[in-house]
């Protein structure tokens, strides 16, 4: 037990520092406060209490705990003990969730077993990940992202909750907004990008949308869970599941914001991450999971516990055995178990020996059991099996996959304005390993997205043109090393009058587990676009990838580079859509692109330092820019814009006021489009140091040719609000900055005073 005292002695420490150097309490970070509003009314909190009081222990830590049923129905001779574990408790009528069920039919069966089963009748709650649409599968979060759309956001992840609860799913494991800073990192796919700022505001709309179904015809609600809480996305070295170490600064300024909004919006559970941070695993975190979640914030909902992680406690060396592990995820605020088995083994024992008081228990089911009440689950179990008829690929489903797919786009090059295509193009050659592909669009984690759904490049364009004007050959595959059949399309590029090459990553490149060290377009793809480069026709580039890639040798090469990255179901038609220019591209990078690897960690959001790069003996490379290829926020129209006339509403704001910065926004082309102006803020001297650019305001509007909007921002001291030297948020008074411009490095600046 000496281990495990000092552990627990060193987390208070921890947990001591962690509260009297940083708050969060009078932090409102640009954002509403903490509305104080109870999504678990006291009315559900009775209901609960009143059936915990009613409860055995081994019914109570029965509900604690959750399994992967699919797993078992696809391996029946896996993992023996916790496989008879989970049907013990299914046959007892104990188990409190259970996911990855195959569908309706059997979510109901499963659920009349328990039920009937059950002494009190406690309803299971099923979950599932449902991280960017269910059937109808809309673009990776990251692609989502670039969107700049929180209503699209919105409404995308009400449409996955719809076809999930459709089929039986009570629980989305989603929003993922873990902030990253790392291209390596395959689950950069899942989250929304670099920003706390935008991220918060993607998490918000997202909670809202996923947990909130207004359009439902059973007005049945699904719970949402946003995770991995927290600081995943800063594994060392962008490998999946490495060690994070940060500030408690940093958690607080960047990883920490969208959790917080998430929790503001109502969501019902959050995951706690496999990393540690700082030392502490995520689930025996009770700085995280206590302190912060639960006192600062009033998180109500359920902590569930990534997959398995209680079992890797042991392996993260800070548990000697299962029964210390169930102790530590407990005491720090876990309430339930996904797949360990280890409350249900070791809970009745640990509270029997004193170890665990059983008010945590009861506390855990209680939260457990309110979520099912304000679910409606206990009054409505089944799921109407005609419902996903109608729900599933809903035309109105496919449509916004379309859209979401179209506002995802990045044109990242377009020179001599080459795109958009004309319709009448004589021959237009379409090479490359994702141009018929049918599977990739799909994404990492989209379990229930299906081949068949996906239009392909090829099919969209198709679409667009009649055969007679094309001339297809891939090429090359993904990773092929062979260059056997680059003739075939070099021939086909050197006959047409301009080719469109579609490259980049397979689904295995990316998401969970699939970090990358190299960054360049895998297998033979680049030798493949070089050589069509070299025939002196034009090529215009559709990458389709998971993260950014590091793709300087592209830049410099092709005419034009459309970055579509893995856009779901209706991709094909999408990229179509604006290779022709239906639609132009309005998408915005909310990741900063490397030209190298070397370069990563690469963000807008950075300091100046003592010495900025510029000539010797500062802060850059001697062999590569420091500037990024690609900056956050980034993204080309058919059309230019200008800005113009940027002018605040006073030079000097007190802490009570609010400014108000106006710019002139015109479209300066021949084309309507869109444009996402962008606001950021500096605090220029304070009393810790600052980054140069804070993202603190967008808007996206669209623009006829020649006309001219006026966008406003209001500006407040929320808004300027950093952790200073004190250790709570606050505005300091002084002198800021601010820009208002189309990406992250370029804009009109104004400066104005902050007074006492
Ligand atoms: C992932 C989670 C996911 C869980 C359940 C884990 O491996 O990290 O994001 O929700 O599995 O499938």
């Amino acid at each position: 037990m000496v281990t495990s005292l000092y552990l627990q002695a060193v987390l208070q420490m921890r947990q001591a520092k962690g509260q009297q150097r940083y708050s969060d309490a009078k932090f409102s970070g640009g954002v509403r406060q903490l509305s104080g509003k109870h999504w678990i009314t006291p009315e559900i909190r009775n209901k609960a209490k009143a059936l915990v009081a009613q409860m055995t222990l081994e019914e109570k830590v029965g509900q604690m705990s959750q399994f992967d049923w699919g797993f078992h129905a696809i391996n029946p001779d896996a993992g023996g003990e916790i496989n008879n574990l989970m049907r013990l408790l299914i046959d007892r009528g104990w188990v409190g969730s259970l996911f990855n069920l195959s569908g309706a039919e059997e979510a109901n069966e499963l659920q009349r077993k328990v039920i009937e089963n059950s002494r009190l009748r406690i309803p299971m709650i099923t979950g599932r990940d449902v991280i960017h649409g269910y059937r109808s599968v809309f673009p990776i979060p990251l692609a989502m992202s670039s969107s700049w759309n929180p209503g699209l956001i919105e409404q995308t992840a009400a449409a996955a909750s719809r076809e999930a609860a459709s089929d039986g799913i009570h629980w989305v494991f989603a929003p993922m907004i873990d902030i990253t800073r790392d291209p390596r990192w395959g689950r950069i796919a899942e989250s929304m990008g670099e920003d706390p700022y935008l991220g918060g505001v993607m998490a918000d709309a997202w909670v809202r949308g996923a947990q909130l179904d207004r359009w439902s015809d059973d007005r049945r609600s699904v719970a949402g869970c946003p995770k991995h809480y927290a600081g995943y996305g800063f594994a060392e070295a962008g490998r999946d599941y490495n060690t994070v170490d940060v500030s408690d600064r940093v958690l607080r300024e960047v990883i920490l914001p969208p959790f917080r909004r998430a929790v503001e919006a109502g969501a019902l559970g959050i995951m706690a991450s496999f990393n540690e941070l700082n030392g502490i695993p995520a689930c025996a975190n009770k700085y995280l999971l206590t302190t912060i979640l639960r006192e600062e914030w009033g998180f109500e909902g359920i902590v569930v516990s990534d997959y398995n992680a209680l079992a890797e406690l042991l392996v993260h060396g800070i548990a000697k055995d299962p029964k210390e592990a169930a102790e530590l995820a407990i005491k720090a605020g876990t309430d339930m178990d996904m797949h360990s088995g280890f409350y249900f083994r070791y809970l009745p024992e640990l509270v029997a020996e004193g170890r665990v008081d059983e008010r945590l228990v009861d506390q855990a089911v209680e939260r457990i059991l309110a979520v099912k009440f304000k679910l409606g689950l206990f009054d409505n179990p089944y799921v109407d099996l005609s419902l996903k008829s109608r729900v599933i690929l809903s035309e109105e489903h496919v449509g916004l996959a379309r859209q979401a797919a179209r506002e995802s786009i990045v044109l990242l090059k377009n020179e001599n304005g080459i795109l958009p295509l004309s319709k009448n193009i004589r021959k237009l050659a379409l090479i490359g390993p994702m141009m018929k592909n049918r599977r990739d669009p799909l994404g990492c984690w989209a379990p229930d997205g299906k081949e068949d759904d996906v239009v392909s490049l090829y099919d969209g364009i198709l679409a667009k043109l009649s055969a007679d004007q094309v001339l297809y050959a891939e090429g090359c595959g993904i990773l092929d090393r062979s260059r056997e059949k680059f003739d075939e399309a070099l021939e086909a590029v050197e006959q047409a009058d301009a080719a469109v090459i579609a490259v980049g990553e397979s689904i295995e490149l990316s998401g969970e587990g699939n970090s990358r060290a190299e960054l360049d377009l895998p297998g033979e793809q680049r030798a493949l676009v070089e050589a069509a480069v070299r025939t002196g026709k034009p090529v215009i580039v559709v990458l389709m990838s998971g993260r950014p890639l590091a793709v300087g040798w592209l830049d410099e090469q092709a005419a034009a580079i459309l970055h579509a990255w893995h856009l779901g179901i209706q991709s094909g038609r999408a990229i179509a859509d604006v290779l022709f220019g239906d639609n132009g591209p309005s998408g915005r990078l909310t990741v900063t692109f490397p030209r190298s690897v070397g370069q990563i960690p690469i963000y807008y959001y950075r300091k100046n330092t003592g010495r900025p790069p510029g000539g010797n003996y500062t802060s850059r490379y001697v062999d590569m820019p420091t500037k990024p290829l690609y900056p956050f926020g980034y993204g080309l129209s058919y059309t230019t814009f200008a800005y113009r006339n940027l002018k605040l509403d006073r030079t000097g704001m007190r802490l009570s006021d609010a400014l108000t910065a106006t710019v002139e926004v015109t479209n300066t082309g021949s084309v309507a489009g869109e444009e996402v102006v962008q606001l950021y803020v500096r605090d220029v001297a304070a009393s810790v140091t600052q980054p140069l650019k804070r993202l603190k305001g967008f808007a996206k509007i669209r623009l006829e040719p020649g006309e001219t909007k006026a966008v406003s921002f209001r500006i407040t001291a929320d808004d300027l609000a950093i952790i200073g030297a004190s250790g709570e948020w606050a505005a300091e008074p002084g002198a800021f900055r601010l820009m208002i411009g189309p990406n992250s490095e370029e804009g009109l600046e104004a400066d104005f005073i902050l007074e006492e």
